[in-house]
């Protein structure tokens, strides 16, 4: 049985903006599996990524737990458990300095995670390689790279430190099909030969089922199903997916 690298309990997160109550997260539960891939479906506003930011702790929550790797993580324990959980945004142009070459960027966050500078070296360069990419691309600035060579260096970012879970937030959503599709065999290439477990969260249920070993949908706050990826798929349980793979068909 593989480790559980992840376990979220009855996270509860509600936001007051201007007078409005958002209940974004009204107790959601799930587990996370070394080397599995699990996808987060459901549609814009259901708190995927209130979720996720809570994970890596850019969030507290109001109530419920999380634990990373059996560890609670709370203000105390947040900075130490931070190398095993990394992130993956949507928009890779916001993970990198503009005024700074995507290599010092990747530098810096080796340093700020406690790597000295040969280990953040080999390790990007290790990294890189898988990616596909040369290591020319990290003389460059971000607005010299294309949005698919970004994203990639956001992922060896991210795994510099040898994560034990990559958190991946609409992390192809803004880029064209076919990158999209590079962007997810390289997760699914980085699965299998690291063994991380990631976190795939999309809105686009199709995108999901071609990535994820088991999907979880959410919706409003809530996750209303969780199963194999292939009998969500086919066979739903809850009302909220039907009408999700439907409206997928048209
Ligand atoms: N910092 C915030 N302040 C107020 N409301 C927020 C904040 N972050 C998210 N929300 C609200 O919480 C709900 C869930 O948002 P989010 O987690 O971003 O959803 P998703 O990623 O699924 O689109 C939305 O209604 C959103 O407007
Ligand atoms: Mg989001």
């Amino acid at each position: 049985m593989a480790e559980k690298v992840l376990e979220v309990k009855n996270l509860v997160k509600t936001f007051y903006k201007d007078g409005v109550k958002t209940e974004a997260l009204k107790g959601v539960s799930l587990e996370l599996y070394g080397g599995e891939i699990l996808g987060i479906a459901g549609e814009s506003g259901c708190g995927k990524s209130t979720l996720s930011r809570l994970c890596v702790r850019l969030l507290k929550p109001d109530s419920g737990e999380i634990r990373i790797c059996g560890e609670l993580l709370d203000s105390k324990t947040a900075k130490a458990l931070r190398p095993k959980i990394q992130m993956v945004f949507q928009n890779p142009a916001d993970t990198f300095n503009p005024a700074y070459s995507v290599g010092s960027g990747i530098m810096g966050a080796g340093r700020d995670l406690g790597l000295t500078k040969e280990e953040s070296r080999s390790k990007a360069a290790e990294l890189i390689k898988v990616t596909g990419l040369s290591e020319d691309v990290l003389k460059r600035r971000p607005k010299e790279l294309s949005g698919g060579q970004l994203q990639r260096l956001a992922i060896v970012r991210a795994l510099l430190c040898s994560p034990k879970i990559l958190i991946a937030d609409e992390a192809v959503s803004s880029l064209d099909v076919s990158v999209a599709a590079n962007i997810i065999n390289l997760l699914s290439d980085l699965r299998r030969s690291l063994g991380i477990a990631v976190m795939f969260i999309s809105h686009d249920l199709g995108v999901i089922a071609s990535i994820s070993d088991r999907i979880a949908v959410m919706r409003a706050g809530e996750i209303v199903e969780t199963g194999e990826a292939e009998s969500v798929m086919t066979s739903p349980k809850a009302e909220y997916t039907k009408k999700l793979l439907e409206a997928r068909l048209g």
